[in-house]
């Protein structure tokens, strides 16, 4: 089926095809709503229980207004954002480009959201039976110094409404963001949040675990520090990885756009980056792997390798719904 619209989609420019494709998701779900996760290899991340491995990276349904028609292709969670506190429109369009020789994308969104309280009102009361995770980011306008109250702000208002938060101090977009992210600074945002989450219960009214998501673009020995100072917090996972600075061997002619890439270019750098988190962490902290996973394959080798679960986007874009079907069936557990 996805290969017969696939063509159609590709004509159009990337964010009217992604328009396209949210608004329809959210057509579906409001029609037949949402289903439950496809049965797959079941995972318990800090209380969490999840019954594929498989998830919808953050960015795709930013404002989290298609909850119902993602869910309808099995995903076991689905994570929204990055939300802000206030709303924003990000950088101007065009913002997101298709490397199609490279099956990649370049995008330069900017956090552009409809704002945290837009984002718990299309959540309030969501029947959706998987898990629920909101991305969570600064906006622009916010500087660094002060940047731990957006996030504080975000964790407080979004905590009753889904079932964990992850920190955003990943994307290249935000101009900044990324500094968040140094060994030296990073507990400048996260333990506040950390903090605020003690007073906090998620959507089951049980514990709200907090994800880090993280950048492939360290130096190994910075990621490394990195990873250490969060070992000692009581954050509960990592995610690895967002998009990349890098261009290395790229043909497409949208190579020199200025922005993050994702899709089959990211997928060395971000399994590098898994190896390495799961060397460090020894088991304290679940890694959530995402970049380039492009097939079931890709998704099984993920496991394999010792991510707890496994996030997808740009693989979505195209190779379309059966991926994600691919992807749970390849990683049940034996
Ligand atoms: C168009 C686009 C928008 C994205 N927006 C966000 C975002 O708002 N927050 C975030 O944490 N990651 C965002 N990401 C990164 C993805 O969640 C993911 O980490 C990255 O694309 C690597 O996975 P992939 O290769 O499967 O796409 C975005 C990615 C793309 C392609």
């Amino acid at each position: 089926m996805y290969s017969l619209i696939k063509p159609a989609l590709f004509r159009i420019d990337p964010e009217s095809a992604h328009d396209l494709t949210i608004q329809s998701l959210k057509t579906i779900g409001q029609c037949l709503g949402p289903s439950a996760p496809l049965d797959g290899r079941h995972c318990e991340i800090a209380g969490l229980h999840f019954n594929n491995a498989i998830g919808l990276a953050a960015g795709l349904d930013k404002n989290g207004v298609a909850i119902s028609g993602f869910s309808r292709l099995g995903f076991g969670h689905i994570e929204v954002g990055t939300v802000t506190p206030r709303p924003q429109p990000g950088n101007p369009k065009p913002r997101v480009f298709r490397l199609t020789e490279d099956t990649g994308l370049i995008n330069r969104f900017g956090f552009n959201n409809l704002g945290i309280d837009a984002l718990v009102n299309a959540l309030s009361g969501h029947p959706y039976q998987g898990v629920i995770g909101v991305n969570i980011g600064k906006n622009k306008d916010t500087p660094n110094a002060s940047a731990h109250t957006d996030y504080v702000t975000c964790i407080q208002k979004a905590a009753s409404v889904c079932d964990y938060i992850t920190i955003n101090v990943s994307s290249p977009n935000t101009p900044g963001l990324r500094d968040l992210a140094d060994a030296g600074k990073i507990l400048d945002v996260v333990a506040p949040v950390l903090e605020a989450r003690a007073d906090l219960n998620n959507r089951k009214g049980g514990y709200l675990p907090v994800f880090v998501k993280l950048a492939p673009d360290f130096e190994d020995p910075d990621l490394v520090q990195v990873l250490e100072a969060l070992k000692h917090t009581q954050a509960d996972g990592v995610i690895l990885t967002n998009t990349t600075l890098d261009r290395t061997g790229l043909v497409s002619s949208h190579r020199d756009e200025v922005g993050g890439l994702s899709g089959e270019p990211l997928r060395t750098k971000s399994e590098h980056c898994l190896k390495l988190a799961l060397g460090v962490l020894e088991n304290t902290l679940p890694v959530i792997s995402v970049g380039g996973v492009m097939s079931g394959d890709d998704a099984k080798r993920r496991i394999e390798l010792g991510a707890k679960l496994v996030q997808i986007y740009t693989g979505l874009i195209y190779r379309g719904p059966a991926l994600v079907k691919d992807a749970i069936r390849m990683t049940r557990c034996p």
